[in-house]
């Protein structure tokens, strides 16, 4: 009791440095850099699947041209990174990171593959359930969001502390990508929706 505030919240006005952010210019986007199964000569190995949706404001406006910068592990459930010593294999035609911009309804789209989980030492038999991180820039600094999409039905939730981290349940269910038969393509790949709220009270956990 004795730390708790005894005063009002002092509202503190955005300053300049809050409120303008980077200019992502589309020159800046290489034209595979949004289909991760397109960056090396061959496909790589894995479950083809396209991840789609739209970004908002705390107002529920779309918000466009915002930078979308992902990265997973391959369908082993490896990195290519120097820390990732897992014994699972390196797919040569996957590199595991892209990026693009929201259109002008907020829009984004990624073709990649789905990521294996994975284990880690945080404690004895740790997995990660199988995810994508996801950095989103909007128009400000304030806006940006780091955090990670999860699959539907994943059974390593519950076992997981980072995904566990975020107390309230509604919040966890915003996390998971929904499996959605429009965004899927015929003969092709399995289509998963994910929309992200970048502030405000339905605002996408901030998740590293
Ligand atoms: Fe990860």
């Amino acid at each position: 009791m004795k730390r708790s505030p005894r005063e009002p919240l002092v509202v503190l006005p955005h300053t300049l440095s809050e409120i303008t952010g980077p200019i992502f210019g589309q020159d800046k986007i290489g034209e595979n850099d949004n289909d991760l199964t397109g960056q090396h000569r061959d496909e790589p190995i894995g479950e083809r699947i396209v991840v789609s949706g739209r970004v908002f404001d705390s107002n529920g406006r779309p918000v466009s041209n915002a930078l979308i910068e992902i990265w997973q592990a391959n369908a082993a459930g490896r990195y290519r990174h120097i820390k990732d010593q897992h014994p699972a294999p390196l797919d040569p035609n996957f590199s595991g990171a892209g990026r693009t911009l929201t259109d002008e309804q907020g829009a984004y789209r990624f073709i990649t593959i789905k990521p294996g989980a994975y284990p880690w030492f945080n404690h004895y038999n740790a997995w990660r359930p199988a995810h994508i991180h996801l950095s989103v820039f909007g128009h400000a600094f304030i806006t940006r969001l780091v955090t990670q999409m999860y699959f539907p039905g994943d059974p390593l939730f519950a076992y997981d502390p980072i995904f566990q981290s975020i107390p309230e349940e509604r919040a966890r269910q915003r996390l998971i990508a929904k499996f959605d038969l429009e965004t899927t393509q015929p003969q092709w790949a399995k289509g998963f929706k994910f929309d992200v709220v970048l502030r405000g009270p339905e605002a996408t956990p901030f998740e590293t």
